[in-house]
């Protein structure tokens, strides 16, 4: 497996690197081999070069199996030119046109949600990753004036919705959950009427060819309800890019906040290169230190292998994880886990033997 890193900023290259020490331990429990390539992109890069994303650097990348990333952002780099010149820039050029969030409480880890355990939060958000308002699409008119006018429009396409939504029934299907298959379409349909519209028609045909999953709908705003009082009712999610963007954020919360919750942004077509991170950031007040908290990396490189031809290996690593944050942590919090980064990785491999 070829894998392309972008340690990035921050804590990023921290966490990244206890990401790659369980990699490198679940190999040889495994046995498959790994190559890793890294790439020095992000905010010290650009502020040393003024390229965030070199000529050559896509079609560099793209010759990997998957992309690992441990975080972008500098606090002298502008807000915005990393997240469009780095991650959305990828998005669009790679056509990852998943993205890929689960909500795991993982055991031990405290939720904000009272009286719910790990039983009761578990579940995958697939969002749109390539439409939507994201699409960069608008402009001004009189800028500066007091007449001015701001467009930013949303854009759905049948073919965009299509795959996604074929991708997350079938998605849905394989993680084959005890309690039922269920499939819910998160989207707005009484009052985004034209766009929504083309969703809801698409997932009513698109259902069809998969009789044993229950389609279900929610309101985007019903659903951020529930997903505080009944999160044990979802098993997977389905939604748009926007919506997907804020209830991805209410969801790592449920599940313990940054220091827990990873991604993918995925390219599922035959050859297509997908990327995992953890959702933390760059954390600069924490860099270098060794108290930044690496389970959010670690689960990103166990969503890597499960969705890179490594399935059996991305569990193991899971349950690892689960292992150590049930039994060993004292807090997810940087600076309060009763160990420090490094050790934190150690555990994991250890745990690697014992599930
Ligand atoms: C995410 C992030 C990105 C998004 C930002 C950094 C562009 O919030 O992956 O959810 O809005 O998609
Ligand atoms: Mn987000």
């Amino acid at each position: 497996m070829k894998i392309a890193v972008i340690g990035g900023d921050g804590t990023g290259p921290e966490v990244t690197q206890e990401a790659i020490k369980v990699l490198d331990a679940v190999s040889k429990l495994e046995g498959f081999t790994y190559e890793t390539t890294d790439f020095d992109f992000g905010g010290e890069r650009y502020l040393k070069t003024g390229d965030i994303l070199p000529d050559g650097a896509v079609d560099a990348l793209k010759q990997h199996d998957a992309i690992y990333l441990g975080a972008v952002g500098h606090p002298d780099v502008p807000p915005g030119v990393l997240e469009k010149g780095l991650l959305l820039e990828l998005r669009f050029q790679l056509d990852q046109y998943i993205n890929l969030r689960p909500v795991k409480l993982y055991p031990g880890v405290e939720t904000p949600l009272a009286g719910k355990t790990p039983e009761d939060i578990d579940f995958v958000v697939v969002r749109e990753n390539t439409e939507d308002m994201y699409a960069g699409i608008g402009g001004f008119l009189k800028k500066g004036t007091a007449d001015e006018v701001a467009s930013q429009t949303a854009i759905y396409t049948r073919k965009g919705c299509e795959r996604c939504l074929r991708w997350a029934f079938e998605f849905t299907q394989k993680r084959n959950n005890p309690k039922g298959k269920r499939l819910t379409l998160v989207a707005k349909t009484n009052v985004l009427t034209f766009g929504h519209d083309l969703w809801w028609r698409t997932y009513q045909e698109v259902a069809k060819d998969y009789p044993d999953v229950e389609a279900d709908y929610n309101h985007v705003d019903a659903c951020c309800m529930w997903m505080v009082k009944n999160p044990e009712y979802y098993d997977v999610i389905v939604t748009t890019n926007m919506f997907g963007d804020i209830i991805t954020d209410l969801g790592a919360m449920i599940q313990g906040g940054m220091g827990v919750a990873a991604g993918g942004n995925i390219n599922p077509d035959e050859g297509g290169t997908s990327m995992f991170e953890p959702m933390g950031g760059s954390a600069p007040k924490y860099t270098g230190q060794n108290v930044i908290n690496p389970i959010a990396a670690i689960s990103a490189m166990a969503m890597l292998l499960e969705q890179s031809g490594q399935p059996s290996a991305g569990g193991r690593v899971l349950r690892a994880v689960e292992h150590v944050t049930g039994t060993k942590m004292k807090s997810q919090a940087a600076g309060r886990m009763g160990h420090s980064t490094t050790e934190v990785g150690d555990l994991v491999v250890a745990a690697l033997n014992e599930v």
